[in-house]
């Protein structure tokens, strides 16, 4: 028997040298506002965790109704609210003793110099990857479009976050631009080390029937779920295809195991995971990491390094020829 052969098969990936057990990490916005929630998600099969986003100071969110949700998508408009770093170091602080899997910190502003702050104050908390939200759509009343729709807005709040800190920086990409991967580059170019693809689509609208009107408080709302996951997937496609060595967090509609297997297979390392939670509970982690065990084990794949990137053009046909 090939060494190969002998070896388990494992969910292990590493990200920006950093080691996850397995690559499902709770999306920011679920579940993520105070150590203890953070810790019951790793509980419940997480591989790591994301924050909320947290603001330099408190930020109030949106009046309800914040979310609705059919079987196909979700709609939400919670508007970011937080108490902002001073409680941010507290929950974070709790979860940071005896760390039971890698934290992913969020990081939100509505101006530029506020990012290098929330930054500069969050890396003392030493995470292990900060996450720059530049992409929600929710708050463009208050601060107007997301920095993620602008080539040179990506890359200024890219360089600025990557001037206050060492730790590898994460950018949290819209997918409501002509051309995601021109704005990737730029942010490469000013220093980010991942990403996160997708934020929520949109915004979308939902009504009802009887009050005749919509229904969020705030009208409109970001759009996620099972309906955004061949648009997350083709997101992390282009951006793998045009930059293989810059590592993703492929986020969109990951609801089961094969859901999963085919972000990795676009190139994503790891997998966020949000409104699944609403459709399967938090035990979505634990399921999730299981249906992708029992395909590896089917399809003989030992490692989801074999597979990662695997759906770009020519690798099949190259297997079958390598194999034949
Ligand atoms: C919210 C923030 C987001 O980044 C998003 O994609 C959707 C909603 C919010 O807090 O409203």
């Amino acid at each position: 028997m090939s060494l190969t052969n002998l070896k388990k098969m494992s969910l292990g990936v590493k990200f920006c040298g950093v080691k996850f057990e397995n690559p499902l990490v709770v999306a920011s916005g679920i579940l993520g506002v105070t150590g203890a929630s953070l810790r019951n998600v790793v509980k419940n099969g997480a591989g790591g965790v994301t924050t909320k986003s947290i603001w330099v100071s408190e930020h109030k969110g949106h009046p309800n109704p914040v979310m609705i949700a059919n079987e196909h998508y979700m709609l939400n408009a919670v508007g970011l609210p937080d108490a902002g770093i001073e409680k941010a170091k507290l929950e974070l602080g709790n979860y940071m003793k005896n760390q039971p899997a890698p934290l992913i910190a969020n990081i939100v502003a509505g101006r530029v110099d506020d990012f290098a702050e929330v930054a500069e104050q969050v890396a003392a908390l030493k995470p292990d990857l900060i996450e720059v939200n530049i992409s929600c759509p929710n708050v463009e009343d208050e601060f107007g479009k997301p920095f993620a729709c602008s080539m040179p807005d990506a890359a200024r709040v890219t360089r600025v976050v990557r001037a206050k800190t060492k730790i590898p920086i994460i950018i949290k990409l819209s997918p409501n631009v002509l051309n995601i991967v021109e704005i990737a580059r730029a942010c490469v170019e000013a220093g980010a080390d991942g990403f996160c693809a997708i934020n929520t689509v949109g915004p979308g609208i939902m009504i009802d029937l009887e009050t005749r009107e919509p229904i969020l408080a705030n009208k409109v709302g970001g759009v996620s779920g099972p309906a955004i996951k061949p648009l997350s997937l083709k997101a992390v496609y282009d951006i793998h295809k045009a930059m293989p060595k810059i590592p993703i967090i492929g986020t969109g509609g990951i609801t089961t195991g094969e859901d999963a297997i085919e972000m990795i297979m676009v190139g994503a390392t790891l997998l966020g995971v949000g409104t699944a939670v609403y459709y399967r509970g938090i035990e979505c982690f634990a399921k999730i990491a299981k249906e992708m065990e029992e395909w590896m084990k089917k399809h003989k794949v030992k490692s989801l390094d074999e597979i990662r990137g695997v759906a770009h053009a020519g690798s099949y046909s190259k297997r079958f020829t390598d194999f034949s």
